[in-house]
């Protein structure tokens, strides 16, 4: 992974290269607390260290019994979902088993998708770290009944990835299920290169051992300075715009293949760092689409944002065929690459041409050793910037409200969140 951040530094907001040398001295102080942490394997931190300790044999094994399924379901929300979903949405190819995600709980959704599948052929992965969300179980509850109905034995076709206890725990022991645990200390949205992240690339027989060979060579590149650390350099960078006035971060990879990583991005940034009215609201947004929509706002709109360019630097091509229509004959004999890649300098141009501070990032491909290197290359970028910061990172009180609250709603436990739904206001 490669970071540049040459257009952020005389911008507005923006950071002097003298101010990310004196910053450069917190990065040194953070780093040491990183690697303690590491050290000890604390929580949050020890997914730091799953490039060394994810075990790609133990992931295959679980997955065995279930071979070549024409279609995975992952049932899971938020970090229990949006890793799996990143890696299959990049990485599937026709030929892979299909994956899908049942993470929200919209019936609809729900109803349409079982409709559409032969259930016979499906795995069902169901995830959950605490095995307690609602949202989780209930899709489980319902996808379970509808393998039922159609005579299909759902204790064949699913497994469960969940902690050490917990109501999933103990049904995946009830029923004998192919389990696998959650990591310790690996909180949900830094699980994407764990077990939780790479089962359902393992169906699909993408290459665990290159991801996280991707993951460690970010891991290493880690060191006590912004300037030796691509991930390093953009997460001191992020910090420094946020704290002069960047508060929204517009991740925009020019790639379709990335469109769900700008997702699993929104969610690592806002739960990890949204804190004590502190953090970064992250903006999801694919080029070369969204320059035909958000880049007006991000060029033009309140000098609030720092804008992140992610792109791959080899893909498949396809060329543009020649033409003799008046005024096109440019494109004949370019190629949508090339026109993608231009889209993207044209972008980063018109930036900088505005004083917008950008931030690019690259990755020699699409393939697992790239998606290795910006997974685990963000989510140290979000570790060092909550250390800056000093906010804590890896936990998610409020979102742990709302499932409590969402919980107590349907009477499922005595939660005082509850009590405060029910004090509407009385809009007009
Ligand atoms: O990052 C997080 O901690 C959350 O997004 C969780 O992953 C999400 O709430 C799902 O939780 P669980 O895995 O316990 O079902």
């Amino acid at each position: 992974m490669r970071v540049d951040l040459g257009n952020a530094l005389s911008t507005t907001p923006g950071v002097s290269e003298s101010s990310l040398e004196r910053l450069d001295e917190q990065v040194a102080a953070a780093h040491e607390t990183i690697e303690s942490g590491r050290a000890d394997a604390e929580h949050g931190y020890a997914a730091l260290n799953l490039p060394d300790t994810a075990d790609p044999d133990a992931i295959r094994s679980a997955v065995e019994p279930f071979d070549s399924p024409d279609a995975v379901v992952t049932v899971g929300i938020g970090g229990s979902a949006l890793g799996a979903a990143t890696l299959s949405s990049a990485l599937s190819e026709p030929s892979d088993p299909d994956a899908y995600y049942l993470d929200n709980v919209d019936p609809e959704r729900v109803t349409c998708l079982l409709s559409t599948l032969d259930l016979s052929e499906t795995v069902v992965n169901v995830v959950s770290r605490s095995g307690t969300t609602a949202e989780t179980l209930s899709n489980f509850l319902v996808v379970r009944e509808a393998m039922d109905d159609a005579g299909v034995d759902w204790t064949d076709r699913t497994f469960v990835t969940t902690g050490e206890e917990g109501n999933l725990r103990n049904l995946a022991e009830k029923h004998d299920l192919p389990s696998l645990p959650v990591p310790d200390g690996v909180p949900g949205r830094f699980s994407a290169l764990s077990t939780v992240g790479l089962a359902v690339s393992a169906i699909q027989g993408h290459d665990l051992e290159a991801l996280l060979a991707g993951a460690r060579a970010e891991s290493e590149r880690l060191s006590g300075s912004l300037f030796e650390s691509p991930a390093y350099a953009y997460g001191a960078a992020s910090y420094a715009l946020a704290n002069r006035g960047a508060l929204t971060n517009a991740m925009m990879p020019y790639s379709e293949d990335l469109e769900y990583f700008a997702e699993w991005f929104a969610q690592l940034w806002a739960e990890s760092l949204g804190k004590d009215g502190l953090g970064q609201t992250p903006a999801r947004a694919l080029g070369a689409t969204d320059q035909h929509s958000q880049l007006q706002l991000y060029r033009a709109g309140p000098r609030d944002k720092l804008v992140t360019l992610v792109r791959p630097t080899e893909r498949e091509d396809r060329a543009i065929p020649e033409t003799d229509l008046e005024g096109l004959s440019y494109l004949g004999g370019s190629s949508l690459g090339e026109l993608l890649d231009a889209e993207f300098e044209a972008t980063e141009a018109s930036l900088a041409a505005a004083g917008v501070p950008s931030v690019r990032i690259e990755i020699d491909a699409v393939d697992e050793r790239g998606l290795g290197e910006l997974l685990y290359g963000m989510e140290a970028a979000c570790v060092l910037y909550g250390e800056l910061a000093g906010v804590s990172t890896f936990t998610q009180p409020a979102v742990e409200w709302g499932k409590r609250a969402a919980r107590g709603l349907l009477g499922g436990g005595d939660f005082e969140e509850a009590e405060a739904v029910s004090e509407k206001t009385h809009l007009i």
